[in-house]
């Protein structure tokens, strides 16, 4: 069984369809955040899934909170840790203790578009598609190995509202996808390639 602990900094749908895939072989043993009225929280507390949060406002530093919140981490003995919305920028001792075994969502086609305002960025630059993309986080942010890209079209007219409802959806198939890849052991990384051997059924059946 696999230890997996989840940060989230707010609604925590991502989090939810993680947990609602009932990943064969995975517990998951947490879901944290950085703000303790993250409405997540309150749907994986009933769930009995056991729930805490730091407040990154009490601390003095971006690195003291992080050395806090690895430490709260740890305590669930982490195979892997998820981010899910967690809407913080980590820093070099956070990335460099999880290395390998922390991967991110984030809303766009990466490389393209780090960062924040991903979709109203792509409509502004006139892309026809967007999309998300889940990766291993590294120091530098945004850049870690993909495991998983998603694309939906953008189209005439499109708030970033639009896209993001559309790409979420393909968030919600994924990252469960991922997940399941990271505990049955078929993510291997290469260089910034992972390598996918052993694919899980789900992700199999995607690319019959
Ligand atoms: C997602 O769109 C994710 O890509 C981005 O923040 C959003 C989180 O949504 N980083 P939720 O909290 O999982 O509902």
């Amino acid at each position: 069984m696999k230890n997996i602990v989840i940060l989230i900094s707010g609604r925590g749908s991502n989090m939810q369809s993680i947990v609602n895939a009932n990943i064969p072989n995975a517990k998951i043993a947490a879901v944290l955040s950085n703000n303790p009225n993250a409405a997540g929280l309150a749907w994986a507390a009933e769930r009995g899934i056991a729930t805490a949060a730091l407040n990154h406002k009490e601390f003095a530093s971006r690195e003291d909170f992080d050395r806090a919140m690895m430490q709260l981490i740890d305590q669930y003995a982490p195979d892997l840790v998820v981010l899910a919305g967690f809407m913080r920028i980590l820093t070099p001792v956070f990335c460099r203790h999880y290395e390998n075994r922390c991967i991110n969502i984030h809303p766009s086609l990466l490389p393209s578009f780090t960062g924040l305002h991903t979709h109203q960025r792509a409509i502004d630059e006139g892309c026809r598609i967007a999309g998300c993309t889940i990766h291993f986080v590294t120091e530098v942010l945004d850049n870690g190995a993909i495991i998983a890209q998603g694309v939906v079209p953008i189209l005439d007219g499109d708030t970033a509202d639009d896209v993001a409802a559309r790409v979420l959806k393909v968030e919600h198939q994924l990252f469960p996808q991922a997940v399941a890849d990271f505990v049955s052991g078929s993510l291997k990384i290469e260089g910034k390639r992972v390598i996918k051997q052993n694919l899980s059924d789900a992700t199999a059946q995607l690319l019959a």
